[in-house]
């Protein structure tokens, strides 16, 4: 298989506990250039986590990476010298968070904060970065980009604060962008402007995006392929075409035909629907399958022993005793 931008092997992400809170446990996946991930699962399922652990964002105080890989361009962001993932970070790869008021500084003035971003990893002088942050918000659709590089960031709106996120994350040109739910504070309307800016800004530059999201309809719109996760593990891997045309786990399976269809197309309604049950504690995990409690088909072997992630195809993996 050709070598992808991002290869995620086996990564476990543990906080520090008694006993220990296992929220990502032996995540594989990858991202190639230019392509669009799509992760879904409910609340709880280790996306955020995932997504830290990738940036190296996981205080020592909280928890760490325990095992596996992150390969990036050939290097190994479990293993690079902090100095190293400093560069890396905001350069290479960006992170848009689901909030954008706690990762602005609230007393700079937003053109500023954009111009220091790329002052760090770019020779340019304070007026040079602070016109390249202006053409930054022009960039993403932001009126009057002048005006509004004087002001701070309580003065905008919440979609205008996401602009400014992706305008920070995207001004170094990075190689992949991931986005933890971009868009989820955002009224609809303003979703979906964002997301489009989010895939105009990937397509003119070529970058690799790693979108995780509640939405369903989202993936479909927009990701190539698609990891479904459940309990800190990637339970079903495959194409958006084939997940929603035959999926094979069955919390996949559940997700899928809970999702509104008129005319086989999504609805605007198509938010991440409500299963029987919850996710097991992160504590607390059963012996066996993670999903065993919520599963209709769950037999003995779902009780005793953890199903492995099986390739059914080249492009379609699940993590159940069904599909072995
Ligand atoms: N700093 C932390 N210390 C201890 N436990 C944590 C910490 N951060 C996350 N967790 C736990 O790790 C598990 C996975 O959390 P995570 O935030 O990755 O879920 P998620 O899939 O992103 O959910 P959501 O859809 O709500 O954003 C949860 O059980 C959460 O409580
Ligand atoms: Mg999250």
């Amino acid at each position: 298989m050709a070598k992808q931008l991002l290869e995620v092997r086996d990564l476990h992400t543990y906080f520090h506990g008694t006993p220990a809170v296992k929220a990502v446990r032996g995540v594989d996946l990858e991202v190639g250039a230019g392509e669009t991930l799509g992760v879904v699962g409910e609340s709880g399922s280790g996306k955020s986590v995932m997504a830290q652990s990738i940036m190296r964002l996981i205080q020592p105080t909280d928890g760490a990476i325990r095992q596996g890989q992150i390969l990036f361009d050939g290097e190994d962001l479990v293993k690079v010298s902090t100095e190293r993932m400093r560069a890396i970070r905001g350069n290479k790869i960006a992170m848009i968070f689901q909030e954008p008021m706690t990762s602005l500084n609230p007393v700079i003035r937003i053109g500023e904060q954009i111009a220091e971003v790329v002052r760090l990893h770019r020779r340019l002088s304070r007026p040079e970065a602070f016109d390249f942050a202006v053409d930054m918000l022009r960039k993403v659709r932001i009126a009057d980009p002048e005006r509004r590089a004087r002001e701070y960031p309580h003065e905008l709106s919440g979609g205008m604060r996401q602009r400014v996120m992706i305008a920070m994350g995207l001004a170094c040109n990075p190689q992949l962008i991931i986005a933890d739910e971009p868009t989820t504070a955002l009224d609809v309307t303003i979703q979906a402007q964002i997301l489009d800016l989010i895939l105009d800004m990937q397509q003119q530059t070529g970058a690799a995006v790693l979108l995780i999201t509640h939405d369903l309809g989202v993936v479909a719109e927009t990701a190539q392929r698609v990891a479904v996760m459940y309990a800190g593990q990637v339970v079903e891997y495959a194409g958006v075409a084939e997940l929603f045309a035959a999926p094979l786990h069955p919390y996949s399976q559940g997700l899928i035909a809970s999702v509104p269809q008129v005319d086989g197309e999504m609805t605007a309604s198509r938010m991440l629907p409500a299963i029987p049950g919850t996710v097991p504690s992160p504590t607390a995990l059963p012996v066996g399958c993670a999903f065993q409690d919520r599963c209709q088909f769950a037999f003995d072997r779902c009780r005793s022993e953890p199903p492995p992630l099986v390739e059914k195809s080249v492009s379609h993996s699940a993590r159940c005793w069904l599909h072995v």
